[in-house]
């Protein structure tokens, strides 16, 4: 079963008197250890598909199906928890808190939780990705590379079904996004998790298992 499906999603915006259709009939969805990536120009509508993907904004018309799960009409506090659990987000500018150490960035998701292996699980992702001996540098004391191996670690720390990544590479070199696709691509297999994301990076199709195109806010 798909971990994510979107099925006939249209997503209008309306400013004004004028409406922009940003996302027509589109379906999509996403299986564990696959990683899916969504190109197109700007404008095609990426952004507003990878908001519709991480239950950041609802559709107009359509279903989102979570697992199996019709979560289309969800609360707002229904589709946090959701997102919480399930989903994992990491950014083109890592969005670290530049006063905590990798560790405590690691585990900010999990700050309210009571329980006890919140620390030892960063410890372990932060050394999943390479970072064992970068336990408690702070941001500013980390390259870009190995910030955006925390962010990926952060993203993971509440064990979730999905990955977004936008443009997870685009504040990278060559070499250092090609050293963070690889990890991408064995945590995909390791965490057996769905990574979906968007790009204007060449080298990133190159390792996707599937590449989705939006034109005008349609697949193509
Ligand atoms: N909040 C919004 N209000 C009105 N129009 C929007 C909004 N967000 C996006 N759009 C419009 O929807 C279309 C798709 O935008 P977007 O998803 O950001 O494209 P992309 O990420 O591919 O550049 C564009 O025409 C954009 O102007
Ligand atoms: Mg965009």
């Amino acid at each position: 079963m798909s971990v994510i499906a979107l099925n006939d999603v249209v997503k209008r915006y309306q400013t004004g008197h004028e409406t922009v259709e940003a996302l027509k009939d589109v379906d999509f969805r996403a299986e564990r250890g696959e990683m899916v990536t969504i190109t197109g120009p700007s404008g095609s509508g990426k952004s507003t598909l990878l908001n519709m993907i991480g239950l950041l904004d609802t559709p107009t018309e359509g279903h989102i199906r979570l697992d199996g799960r019709d979560v289309t009409d969800f609360t707002e506090d229904e589709l946090t928890e959701e997102r919480r659990s399930e989903i994992g987000f990491v950014f083109q500018d890592f969005h670290l808190l530049p006063m905590l150490t990798a560790t405590e960035n690691v585990e900010l998701p999990t700050m309210w939780d009571t329980s006890v292996d919140r620390h030892d699980r960063a410890v372990d992702l932060l050394h999943r990705v390479g970072l064992g001996d970068r336990l408690d540098h702070r941001p500013d004391q980390l390259s870009g590379g190995q910030r955006q191996r925390v962010a990926i670690a952060r993203a993971l720390i509440n064990e979730p079904d999905i990955l977004l990544a936008d443009e997870p590479t685009g504040n990278l070199d060559q070499d250092t996004g090609r050293t963070i696709l690889e990890e991408l691509t064995r945590l995909k297999e390791d965490e057996n998790i769905a990574i979906v994301s968007v790009t204007h990076d060449e080298q990133m199709v190159g390792y996707a298992d599937r590449v989705v195109q939006l034109i005008d806010g349609e697949i193509q």
